[in-house]
Order: C-alpha cells, then structure tokens, then sequence
C-alpha cells in the first residue's frame, strides 16, 4: 500500500528535522518547508495526507496559513504545533477548522496517534466522495441520468475529456449524442475554447466543403468574401461532426486527410492553415452497416473511431425516467407559466413503460406537449396522449410486444434473468440451477445488465 504522506511546515530547521525524522520512523512518507511561502506553490501537487503547521512562523501567520489550506482543501486534516504560552492562538486555530494541535515539546507518541487518527479519517473521506460520485451521479453537464449505463457514460466522458483523442459517438436519434459530445468539451481543458457542431448532412457538397474549411473571396461565383469555416471557428477548441455518415464521399476525403495533418486549404486557398481541433464524431447510424452500403469511407471510420461512445436508448435505462420526466416538467413548467410540480403515480407508470423509440428527444417533447395543453399541480394518466393509455398489443409498451416487433436478445435476457432472481428471492445458486447456466455465467450477467445494484 502506499505510504500515507505528512507535509510539515516548522521554521526552525533543527525541530523540522526531528519531526521529520520521528514520523518518518513511523512508516510515513515525510516532506518539510520552512515556511510557507516555499509551501504554498507546492501545495497543489503535493498530495499531502495531512499537514502538521507551526503556527509561530515568519511571514504569513500559521493562523493564515491554516485558513489558506482549509480554502484549497477543506478536509485536509492540519495539526497546529505551538510554543509555550499561545494557547489562546491554538484555540483560535481549532475553530478555523485545525484537527488537533500540540506544544511543544511535542510528545511524539501522543502525535503519533492523531496523526493515524487523521490520516485514516481523511482516506476514509475521500474514499466515500470518491465512491458517490462514481455511483451517484445523477447529472454531468446538461445530461441527465443516475442509471448503471449513464454512470459508465460519465466515466468515459470524464476519462476521455482530459486527452485529445477522437471520439465517435453512436446511438439512436434523441439519446443524447449532442450532450454527450458537449459534456466532453465542457469537462476537459478546452471548456473556455469554442464548440462548434457541424451538421455534415445538412448542406450539399460544395457548401459543406466550404462550411468545413471556408473559402477564399473569389474562389467560386457568390464567393464575395472570405469565408472561415467550421474548423478555424473551433481552433483550440472543440468541433462535433454530426451525421457523420451523411457527409459527401469525396468529402470524407479530404477530411481525413485533414485528420491526418492538422491542417487543411480553405476553397480556393494556396496557404496551408494548421489548427489545433478535438475532433468529435457522431451518428445514429450503425457505422459498420454504412462502410458496407458505400456511405462511409472505412479508413475515415477507423481514423475517427478511436474512442468509441455508445448512448443507450433510453428503454434499456427505464430508471431514468422519472429523474427526466421530472427535469422536463419543471422547465417546461416555467417555460409556459404553469404550476405543474409532480406526476400522479400512474403517470409515472405509463411513462416508465413506454418504449419511447424517439428516446429522450420524445420524452422532452412529449412533456412539453402535455404542459401546454393541460393546467393544475399533477400530471395524471388521463393527461397523457391518448396512444400512450394502456392498450394491449401496443408496441409503445414493453414487456406486450406487437405482433411484428422484434425484442433484441439482450433484453430478453436480462429481463429473464431478473425474473428469475426475483422468483429465487435473491438466491443466485437457484436462479442459475433454474435457468440451466453456471453460477459463473449469472454473476457476469448480472454484472454486465446493471442487476446488482
Ligand atoms: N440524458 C439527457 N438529459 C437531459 N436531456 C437530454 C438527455 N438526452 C437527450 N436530451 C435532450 O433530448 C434532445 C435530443 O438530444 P440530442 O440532440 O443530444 O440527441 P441526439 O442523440 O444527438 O439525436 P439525433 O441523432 O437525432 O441528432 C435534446 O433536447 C436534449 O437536450
Ligand atoms: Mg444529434
């Protein structure tokens, strides 16, 4: 295990070096300073476990200093080390938030023990914030979503938003894909730099090249001025090529080769223009069925492919539903001026159960809708659209397939799977027996469907 790690801040070289010693005898990592003004600038890469501060020192008062720390990082534990006599000042220190503090001469078991005491209180603290937000979040950015499958979202935004790599997002239309692209501009170093999305199937070829990279004034009829396009506009920043699979052929080209350079010639330019761009890609087509069907070129494909994303529909993550639903109302509440401020608990049923194949997108719209047209406190069942009351055979629903609906696979399994831990009442061993897999086989399930929690 690591070594936890004290920082210790005495301006008399001879008691630092004591210190430092004495704890360094007790198995920790030690660091010193004089005085705070060669601590201060290290701090925030120091890692410190915990900070032992003589509050008599030169320059900055122990006192200001303790405050400084208590700013960067609240629960960092600080001992203050006094002399004889400035109890008073210790006292002080204690109410700014000082975990213990000692006079000198220091009794050097009694330290031990609360520097133990601190360090594990600390680790213990961080661990549990670190725990909740990995588990708990219930939102980044504008995303919305406390689901199993959003919490591994969050982390592969948060992972990926640090680096430049290129990211190609997948997913049906109204998962999300556009929020996702600006949660990873919006967590990482470029969130003060332009984002720039680019709907690549918006405009015809010769527009589109020049919406990408601009023109020159002149280079083709209409061209009355210089143009800059969308990869100059998001110079160190981010730009979202979206519809990716729409894009012109010939386009795709010359993006890859941009791709490949960092820079590219505007419409009719001769100069080379270099820019430093995060490239995010995104479709609600499946990639792989486009490379076959001749719309995306493979190598622009692998070249933009280098961490894939792929947003859920949001059937396969129901439990957000309500977080949404909720979301909207509010908004779309204040948006109209109405006063709705909850479901009635069938709402909320019909809501949950629906299929929703226009995803989030339709959920919005659909709230959106029912605001608009109705007035009161609650959302009730009767409020909803028509198609969506409960009529047997109705593909909106889940679990009453329509006559020509196909239920993916993985679905099926996983609900067969919960069914039957639930009719075994928890008991894995039985559930597996029951369904005629091993036991290994239904904890990777369970695992991998977001069962366990
Ligand atoms: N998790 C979410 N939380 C809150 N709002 C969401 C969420 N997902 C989607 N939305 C909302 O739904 C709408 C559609 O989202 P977005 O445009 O990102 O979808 P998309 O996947 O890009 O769809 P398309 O493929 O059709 O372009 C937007 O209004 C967005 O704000
Ligand atoms: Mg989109």
């Amino acid at each position: 295990m690591k070594k936890a790690k004290v920082v210790v801040i005495e301006d008399t070289a001879l008691t630092l070096s004591i210190i430092l010693k004495k704890l360094g005898g007790m198995g920790y990592d030690t660091l010193g300073f004089l005085s705070c003004e060669d601590f201060f600038p290290k701090f925030p890469s120091l890692g410190a476990d915990i900070v032992l501060l003589d509050i008599e020192l030169p320059g900055m008062s122990g006192l200001n200093a303790l405050k400084k720390i208590k700013e960067k990082q609240q629960a960092l534990p600080v001992i203050i080390i006094t002399g004889h006599g400035t109890v008073e000042r210790a006292v002080e220190a204690m109410k700014a938030g000082a975990y213990d503090f000692f006079t000198k001469p220091i009794d050097f078991t009694k330290l031990g023990v609360a520097v133990k005491n601190a360090v594990n209180q600390y680790i213990l603290i961080r661990e549990i914030s670190e725990i909740k937000t990995k588990y708990e979040r219930s939102r980044m950015g504008n995303i919305i979503g406390a689901s199993p499958p959003m919490q591994t979202l969050y982390q592969i935004i948060k992972n990926v938003s640090m680096s430049k790599a290129t990211v190609f997002i997948t997913g049906e239309s109204g998962t999300g894909k556009e929020l996702v692209a600006l949660a990873i501009h919006g967590e990482g170093p470029r969130k003060n730099k332009p984002f720039i999305p680019l709907n690549c199937a918006a405009l015809p070829k010769d527009l589109m090249e020049s919406e990408l990279f601009g023109h020159e004034k002149g280079a083709f009829t209409g061209a009355t001025a210089r143009k800059i396009g969308c990869c100059e506009l998001a110079d160190g920043g981010t730009l979202l090529l979206d519809e990716i699979c729409d894009m012109e052929y010939g386009l795709q080209a010359k993006l890859l080769r941009f791709l490949q350079q960092q820079k590219f010639l505007r419409v009719g330019g001769e100069k080379f223009i270099e820019v430093n761009v995060r490239i995010i890609a995104a479709t609600n087509k499946d990639p792989l069925e486009e490379i076959k069907s001749g719309g995306l070129r493979e190598d622009l494909y692998y070249r933009l492919n280098v961490v894939p994303i792929h947003v859920p529909p949001l059937r396969e993550r129901r439990e957000d539903i309500p977080l949404l639903a909720m979301s909207f109302l509010k908004s779309m509440s204040e948006k109209n001026n109405k006063k709705f401020s909850r479901f009635s608990p069938d709402a909320i049923k019909i809501l949950v159960a629906c299929r929703w194949p226009g995803n989030v997108r339709e959920l919005e719209n659909t709230i959106e809708r029912v605001v608009v047209l109705n007035d009161g406190a609650e959302i009730t069942e009767k409020m909803l659209p028509g198609k969506m009351a409960r009529q047997e055979g109705t593909a909106e629903f889940s679990g009453v397939p329509a006559k020509k609906e196909i239920i993916p696979l993985s679905i099926m399994e996983k609900d067969m799977i919960r069914k039957a831990v639930d009719i075994c009442n928890g008991d894995l061993k039985e559930a597996a027996g029951r369904l005629g897999i091993g036991q290994a086989t239904i904890y990777r399930k369970i695992k991998k469907y977001g069962l366990g929690k």
